[in-house]
């Protein structure tokens, strides 16, 4: 399978090596906006045979790739998206799926259109704990409770400084996609609140608290920040899930553990017994390499992928729904496609 890479930032750089790596991939092509840049890309990375240029429709008609892999900043992901599917090419694009929810149902309409696959990286789902927890989830009875916090001090260059809604457009859609992913539910309305401390580095809201109403009875809340020094929570976050029989919590690292209620105790509490799961990792693609696997086995098998476009853009509805929350002061509906 033959591939064409569009971005060589930092991100573009680790997709790159990911694509080189595959034993049945050929980086055919890589280009970016910036003259130089793909070529760069190619020798830091020691690639060979690559074709790099500025121009992705050159690429396609110099190379024929089977797919092409979009790392571009967000807003440039529909011009991506919609010309390589206009060239009857299946696309596997960084997240977030778009910039705005207009945008993102134009790219899923586009990929119906064409017939071609879709499919957003959430590459965070792509990982054995995250799989251990929603495993363990099955022990505590339905949950209707899930909890996660993310406390973070990032200090960036780029894009992200002068985005607004830096850490609900670019990071907590990872969060909110890990809480579907999780707990098996969608999102129905949320409330959630915006800010930025005093002490804040960030031109625009790099603090959220949201709380999500999910499809079940699920009461989902988020607690975010990146701009938080010290004592950081996982990139992961950390979560607490609570059922009828028990409560799980994952401090996004390796500790995955349950207690269930198994005994009528003394007192105030119940008896519980405790649950440590370990994470399976035999034969588990992790991170970018694991979408690329889902992606590749998608196309092989003509079947739906995980983070398909039409599932994907519930996440990203998630984020458009808390921005709006935030800036209205009210509880709005989540967008269903
Ligand atoms: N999944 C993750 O953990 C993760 C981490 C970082 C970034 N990302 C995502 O990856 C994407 C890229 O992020 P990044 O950090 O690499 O950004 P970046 O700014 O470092 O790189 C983006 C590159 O795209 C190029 N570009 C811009 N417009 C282009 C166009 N029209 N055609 C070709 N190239 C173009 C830029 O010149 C730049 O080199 C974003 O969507 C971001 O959210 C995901």
């Amino acid at each position: 399978m033959k591939a064409l890479l569009v971005g060589a930032g930092g991100m573009g750089r680790v997709w790159g090596k990911t694509l080189g790596d595959h034993a049945d991939v050929e980086l055919a092509a890589w280009v970016d906006i910036r003259p130089d840049a793909a070529a760069l890309a190619v020798e830091e990375l020691k690639l060979t045979n690559v074709f790099t240029g500025t121009d992705m429709h050159k690429a396609i008609a110099s190379v024929q790739p089977d797919f092409v892999v979009d790392v571009t900043p967000p807003e440039i992901h529909r011009e991506v998206t919609l010309a390589a599917l206009a060239a009857g090419l299946p696309v596997l694009g960084e997240k977030p799926l778009s910039d705005t929810l207009e945008h993102a149902r134009e790219m899923v309409t586009a990929s119906e259109k064409a017939g071609q696959l879709y499919m957003v990286s959430q590459n965070r789902r792509f990982d054995p704990r995250i799989a251990a927890f929603k495993g363990l989830l099955s022990n505590i009875g339905k949950p209707e409770i899930l909890n996660a916090d993310f406390y973070i001090g990032a200090h960036f260059e780029g894009f992200r400084k002068e985005m607004p809604s830096p850490l609900l457009l670019d990071m907590s859609i990872h969060t909110f996609d890990a809480a579907r992913y999780i707990s098996g539910a969608d999102a129905v309305s949320v409330y959630c609140e915006e800010f930025n401390p005093t002490w804040s580095w960030w031109k625009h809201d790099a603090c959220a608290t949201a709380l999500f109403e999910m499809t079940g009875g699920l009461r989902y809340t988020y607690r975010g920040s990146w701009c938080s020094d010290g004592r950081h929570t996982s990139w992961e976050s950390e979560w607490r899930a609570v059922g009828p029989l028990g409560s799980a919590t994952w401090d996004g690292d390796q500790q995955i553990i349950a207690d269930i209620v198994d005994a009528p105790g003394e007192g105030l509490f119940v008896g519980t017994k405790p649950l440590h799961v370990t994470p399976d990792s035999t034969d588990f693609a992790s991170g970018v390499a694991g979408s690329l696997r889902e992606f590749l086995r998608a196309l092989k098998t003509n079947t739906t992928p995980m983070c398909e476009c039409h599932d994907n853009f519930k996440s990203l509805a998630m984020v458009f729904a808390a921005i709006e929350s935030a800036a209205t002061g009210r509880r709005v509906p989540v967008a269903q496609n």
